[in-house]
C-alpha cells in the first residue's frame, strides 16, 4: 500500500522515498499513515487467518511488501497465560508476551526487519543506531543478513555483556563512546546528517511501523479480542507508542471496538516522562545522569517523549516508574513463578503492574498484558550481582546429600 509520512506536530507530509526522520518544517517526529479505505477489512481478516503468526503475515499493514523480504523469523512471540503469578498478586487474568523469544532475544527485531527492508529500498549500503544494547545487536544482525555495513554506538561500560557480545559478533563495527545513551543519540544522528548512513533508532518511523505488529498478534493470541490493560517498559518510548498504533489500526479497521489502557513504565533513575506525567509539566525535562541496573532503559531524553504523551492522553493510561528493587523482584518472580527469564527491563512492565494494582484504579477482574521486551541472557552481571552464587561441593556423596536436604 502507498504510503506517506506525516510531522506529529505541524501534519506537513513527505513523500515515503526520502530520507528524512525529522520534519523540515517544525523538526518534529513523523509518523507513517496509510489510505486505510483501500482496505477491505473482512478480506484482510480471512487473508491473516490463513498465515502464521510472524510479523510479515501482517504485510497489507506495513509500508513495504518486498517479494522476499530480510527476514530471521521475528514475532510470533508466545502469549503465556500466568495463572500463577496471577492469582498470587490477586489478579483473574494476566497474560504476558515474551519478547525474548524473537532471533536477536528482543522486540527490536520486529522494527528492524521492516526497517533494513526500508534501507535496501532505498539503497542504503550502511546503517547505524545508538544503542542500549539491543537495538545495537538487532540491527547488527539484520545488516549482516542484507549484506549491508553496520556502524553501533554504544555508551561505553554501560551495555549488557550479551548484547555486546552479539554486535560483535554479527560484525558491526562497535564505537563505544565516552558519555551515555543520549549523547549518543546526538551523535549518530549528526553522522547520519553527514554520511550516506540510514539510521534505525526509533525516530526512524518505518522500523516503529514492524514493532506495532505486537498489538496484531495479542489481539489474535486472545482469540479476536484486547486486554484492557497492556503494561510495556519505556526507555526511548518508541515500542509504547508502536504498539498503541497497532491498536488503534484494529480499532479503525473495525475488529475491535475499544482499545486497551497502554501503561509505560520507566526505572525510577531514567524516569523523565514519568515524572513528567506525575508533575503535571508541559515538556519534557531530561535526566541527565540517568542511572538503573536495567541499562536498556537507562535514558535521561527519550526521543519519542511527545508520541508518548499521546498514547497516554488516547488511551487513558500512565507512565509510572519503579525502583531498580522492584525491577529485579519482578524479575526473580517472573523466572521462579513462570519460567520466564528476561532482562531487568523487561521485568519493568510486570513491576509496573504490581506497583499499580496496588492503588484502586484497576481492578483485579479486568484482563492485563505485560510485554516483557527481552531475553534473560542478554545480561547475565544482574544475575552475579543479585542472585545466589553456585554452591561449591566436594565431589562425595556425603557433601552432595548434605546439601540436598534443604533445596
Ligand atoms: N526494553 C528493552 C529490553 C529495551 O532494549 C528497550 C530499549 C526498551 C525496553 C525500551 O523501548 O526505547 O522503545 O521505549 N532499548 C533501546 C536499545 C533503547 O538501544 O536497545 P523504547
Amino acid at each position: 500500500m502507498k504510503t506517506i509520512l506525516k510531522c506529529i506536530n505541524c501534519s506537513e507530509v513527505f513523500p515515503e522515498n526520502i530520507i528524512t526522520y525529522k520534519c523540515s518544517q517544525c523538526g518534529d517526529l513523523l509518523d507513517v499513515t496509510y489510505d486505510y479505505q483501500e482496505i477491505d477489512p473482512r478480506a484482510l481478516k480471512e487473508e491473516w487467518k490463513s498465515r502464521s503468526l510472524k510479523v510479515w503475515k501482517y504485510k497489507e499493514l506495513l509500508p513495504l511488501q518486498p517479494i522476499n523480504p530480510v527476514t530471521l523469523g521475528e514475532g510470533g512471540t508466545t502469549l503465556h497465560k500466568c495463572s500463577k503469578l496471577s492469582s498470587m498478586i490477586g489478579l483473574k487474568h494476566l497474560h504476558a508476551k515474551n519478547e525474548g523469544e524473537n532471533p536477536t532475544g528482543s522486540f527490536k527485531d520486529r522494527g528492524m526487519t521492516v526497517g533494513i527492508n526500508k534501507a535496501l529500498a532505498l539503497g542504503m549500503k550502511i546503517t547505524a543506531c545508538a544503542s542500549t544494547g539491543n537495538t545495537s545487536a538487532s540491527l547488527a544482525a539484520y545488516s549482516a543478513k542484507a549484506g549491508l555495513k553496520c556502524v553501533v554506538l554504544i555508551p561505553s561500560g554501560k551495555i549488557a555483556a550479551g548484547k555486546l557480545s552479539q554486535a560483535i559478533a554479527f560484525g558491526a563495527k562497535v564505537l563505544a563512546i565516552k558519555g551515555n545513551f543520549d549523547d549518543a543519540l546526538v551523535m549518530v544522528q549528526k553522522i547520519c546528517e553527514k554520511y550516506p548512513i540510514y539510521l534505525l533508532n526509533s525516530i526512524n518511523p518505518f522500523r516503529l511501523e514492524g514493532q506495532k505488529t505486537l498489538a496484531y498478534e495479542v489481539y489474535e493470541q486472545m482469540n479476536y479480542s484486547i486486554p484492557d490493560n497492556v503494561f510495556v517498559p519505556v526507555g526511548n518510548a518508541g515500542n509504547i507508542s508502536a504498539i498503541w498504533k497497532g491498536f488503534c489500526e484494529l480499532k479503525k479497521l473495525g475488529f475491535i471496538e475499544n482499545r486497551p489502557r497502554m501503561i509505560g513504565v520507566q526505572a525510577e533513575g531514567a524516569s523523565p516522562i514519568a515524572s513528567m506525567i506525575k508533575e503535571n509539566k508541559e515538556s519534557l525535562e531530561p535526566f541527565m545522569n540517568p542511572e538503573t541496573d536495567a541499562t536498556a532503559i537507562r535514558i535521561g531524553s527519550p526521543v519519542n517523549w511527545k508520541k508518548a504523551l499521546k498514547v497516554v492522553k488516547e488511551s487513558k493510561g500512565t507512565i509510572t516508574s519503579v525502583t531498580d528493587a522492584e525491577i529485579i523482584e519482578a524479575q526473580k518472580q517472573l523466572a521462579k513463578v513462570e519460567g520466564l527469564f528476561v532482562e531487568p527491563a523487561g521485568a519493568a512492565s510486570f513491576a509496573g503492574l504490581k506497583k499499580l494494582i496496588e492503588t484502586d484504579e484497576f481492578s483485579s477482574s479486568e484482563s492485563f498484558v505485560c510485554v516483557l521486551t527481552g531475553n534473560g541472557l542478554k545480561d547475565p552481571d544482574i544475575i552475579s550481582k543479585y542472585y545466589k552464587k553456585p554452591i561449591e561441593v566436594e565431589n562425595n556423596m556425603e557433601s552432595l546429600g548434605g546439601q540436598l536436604l534443604d533445596i
